[in-house]
């Protein structure tokens, strides 16, 4: 009898062992089978009574050991099976498929646009110089031998601050000229990035804040010959080699003589005629050797001393370089258009 119920133990010993576990209902099934409440081992321990005393040690021992052996593999099946529904579930991701970009930002083309001809002038020697944008009207104005009855000065043009009469947003950058004059003695040779503002109507071709570019260079023997040279290397590096400029003789109080630069664009497309207005031709930027009066105003000496300086517009550029046909787009930050400069560096 006592040998009926140790077999019966073996048994079932083999059969907790060999039990096929390969999945979760089977896992399940087997836990029902022999760790459940009504499981399978339990009547086992009811034959104790049948199990003569000098084997009943030997009996629980055995009965404790089919249910350790259940419990054992029960464990380790249920590891492995966890173990693999997470390796399936990390293989159904597509390592092919494209990532989700986000925006990851870009640079306006203001500041590429300003960033390159900074890059071209500091080549051959020009440093920036960053000045205010409130100004008062003797760097903006006076020094630069403005007269006090200059158009430029009215209220229509110039934005001036609440309740004063000198103190105003500048209207150009040529105002770092005589912040730059009066603080430094000659070789002075800077380039002068910024904001500027004008009381202008907004429209498609103009702003009532804008950029420009201002460059200076002072020191002995300085030549018109020297800014020509200076702006056809510039113009080169910017828009190609075989590129041709002109000067036109033109008007600033701040310079003698002074001049407007045109750009050859050509006149191959349509769009050529409409940009050039049908000549061929960009106005780029105006320059001038700087008028002696400006020198002396700022306190240096204009017998000794000679210089030329030039002043860029950056929207104008920007707009050709990118192809932009509204200045508007590039001061109300819309996002879709934003967007477009991702690539641009
Ligand atoms: N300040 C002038 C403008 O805003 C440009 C300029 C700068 C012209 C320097 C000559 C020399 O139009």
């Amino acid at each position: 009898m006592s040998d009926n119920v140790f077999n019966k133990i073996a048994a079932m010993m083999t059969e907790i062992q060999s039990y096929t576990i390969d999945n979760a209902e089977q896992l399940e099934a087997f836990r029902i089978q022999y760790l459940g409440s009504k499981n399978a081992i339990k009547p086992i321990f009811g034959e104790i009574r049948n199990v003569p005393n000098e084997q009943k040690k030997d009996f629980g021992q055995k009965v404790n050991e089919l249910k350790q052996a259940a419990e054992g593999r029960f464990n380790t099946i249920q590891t492995l099976l966890k173990k693999q529904s997470q390796s399936e579930a990390a293989a159904d991701i597509d390592l092919s498929a494209p990532a989700y970009s986000g925006f990851g930002g870009a640079r306006h083309p203001i500041a590429t646009t300003m960033g390159k001809i900074i890059d071209i002038f500091e080549r051959i020697g020009f440093v920036v110089a960053e000045e205010r944008e409130i100004e008062d009207d003797w760097h903006n104005f006076t020094a630069m031998n403005t007269p006090e009855d200059h158009p430029a000065r009215d209220m229509q043009d110039t934005f001036y601050l609440k309740d004063s009469v000198t103190r105003l947003l500048r209207t150009h950058t040529s105002s770092v000229q005589s912040r730059m004059m009066t603080a430094n003695k000659p070789p002075i040779r800077i380039i002068a990035p910024g904001r500027v503002y004008r009381n202008e109507t907004i429209s498609a071709r103009s702003h009532c804040q804008f950029h420009q570019v201002e460059g200076l260079y002072i020191d002995e023997k300085v030549s018109f010959a020297d800014m020509k040279q200076t702006l056809l290397y510039f113009t080169r590096e910017m828009y190609g080699a075989d590129k041709e400029i002109r000067l036109r003789p033109s008007y600033f109080p701040f310079t003698e003589p002074s001049a407007e630069m045109d750009v050859y664009w050509g006149l191959e497309s349509e769009t050529d005629y409409k940009i050039t207005k049908g000549t061929g031709y960009l106005e780029i930027l105006g320059c001038g050797m700087v008028d002696p009066n400006v020198l002396s105003n700022c306190g240096i000496d204009p017998d000794k001393y000679s210089g030329f300086a030039f002043g860029m517009g950056i929207e104008r550029q920007a707009m050709l370089l990118y192809n932009i046909g509204d200045i508007r787009l590039l001061f109300e930050n819309d996002i879709r258009f934003l967007k477009q400069f991702q690539s641009v560096i």
